[in-house]
């Protein structure tokens, strides 16, 4: 028997995501899981009798590929209602397999061999494999903790002949950041310059704290043509097992995203499509629910690690919350989130794989999206751990 050759690895350096890694571990070893972003409370019973009720009702066949027509208006309705701006819900909405296919499906239309395009590390993890498995090359440019600002100058100098995309992400994961108008500012400046397009992950968009705005690009007038703006339900729904996401972009970038989405996914469960779409109707107060929830479960986590020997600024939005132990032990998040997993018995996620050079980082993520009994045990553990590396009583 001849036995085949290795199989030649597209993305080498590629393993299995820290977050999966981190709730196994945090499985086995019977830890409180603050690492992995997603809620484990409830989804709302309405949401599962919507879904129920459109299997029964027979939505059970292929969904048209580029989503449900019911679920496309109900998304075009609410971006109206919102920022104002009307959007085709024929020509430039496009339902997807989370928020995670748009971002790959837009990457892999937008760029390929021979293309550069920018990224900010801490990066979500799938913008640089969906880049490299298009063919094109990923630039990173470093956020530097703790305030993870941009520094646009150094982004425009980043800019080659090759740059055809800039991958920008807020509210920001995992740096909990949010981005302001000047950001969006410069970062319409360089798109016309440049003449570069934009993947706008946007999918924590309605957890944005302490009177913030989110600035869209689907509300910039300069941004809008250039830009394909991705979303999740499955953060919007507490249902991150969903699978449902959507992109808003020009019928031009949308027609070249489809084609991708097309052979990709071809389209997306349907009964969900419809369920959500059910949903979103009898739910108009959904989207201005979602901050104050989830600012008060972030307010509930500073407090309970209020004078813990731990440093919280105060996230911005995301459903997250870094944790700086930068009094209690040198840098090294990677040993740290270790210590804590096994010492503490709490799961978090460090920021370091999210870097392609990560600088020394005293930084780890914790996952506020979690019931609040869930929160105050997790905290406890963390004050315990804590005075127990500085000699105090807990
Ligand atoms: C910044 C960011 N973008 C995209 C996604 C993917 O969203 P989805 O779960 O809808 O695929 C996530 C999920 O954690 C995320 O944090």
């Amino acid at each position: 028997m001849n036995h085949p050759a290795a199989t030649p690895s597209k993305l080498p350096d590629v393993g299995t995501t820290v977050f999966t890694v981190m709730s196994r571990r945090a499985r086995e070893l019977g830890a409180i899981n603050l690492g992995q972003g997603f809620p484990d409370y409830p989804i709302d019973p309405r949401l599962a009798d919507a879904v129920a009720d459109a299997m029964h009702a027979g939505h059970n066949q292929y969904a048209p590929m580029e989503g449900a027509e019911e679920l496309r208006a109900a998304i075009a309705s609410k971006i109206a209602a919102r920022s104002g701006r009307s959007v085709d819900p024929i020509a430039e909405v496009t339902v997807t397999v989370g928020g995670t296919e748009a971002i790959y499906g837009a990457i892999q239309a937008l760029v390929g061999p021979g293309d550069e395009a920018i990224v900010f590390d801490p990066a979500y993890d799938s913008y640089d494999p969906a880049i490299r498995l298009a063919g094109a090359r990923a630039v990173h440019i470093p956020l530097e903790p703790p305030e993870f600002r941009y520094d646009w100058d150094r982004v425009e100098r980043a800019i080659t002949p090759q740059t055809r995309l800039i991958v920008f992400n807020s509210p920001q994961n995992p740096a909990c950041t949010v981005a302001s108008s000047d950001d969006l500012d410069a970062l319409a400046t360089l798109v016309e310059r440049h003449d570069l397009r934009i993947v706008s992950d946007e999918v924590y968009e309605h957890m944005v704290f302490d009177g913030r705005r989110h600035h869209s690009v689907v509300g910039d007038p300069r941004l809008v043509p250039r830009s394909v703006a991705v979303y999740s339900f499955g953060k919007t729904l507490h249902a991150t097992g969903l699978r449902i996401g959507y992109c808003i972009a020009p019928a031009d970038l949308t027609r070249e995203l489809r084609k991708v989405h097309q052979f990709n996914t071809f389209s997306v469960a349907a009964p969900l499509q419809h369920g959500i779409a059910r949903y979103l109707a009898s739910s108009p107060d959904l989207w201005d629910t979602l901050t104050p929830f989830f600012e008060r479960k972030r307010n509930l986590m500073l407090d309970a690690l209020a004078d813990s020997g731990f440093t919280l600024r105060a996230s911005a939005g995301t459903y997250f919350q870094l944790l700086d132990f930068s009094g209690l032990a040198p840098p090294g998040d990677l040993e740290f989130c270790e210590r804590l997993l096994v010492e503490a018995g709490v799961a978090t996620i460090p920021l370091s794989p999210f870097y392609r050079a990560p600088p020394p980082l005293s930084q780890l993520r914790l996952c506020i999206a979690k019931r609040d009994e869930t929160l105050l045990a997790g905290a406890e553990r963390l004050r315990h751990f804590a005075h127990s590396l500085s000699g105090m009583n807990s």
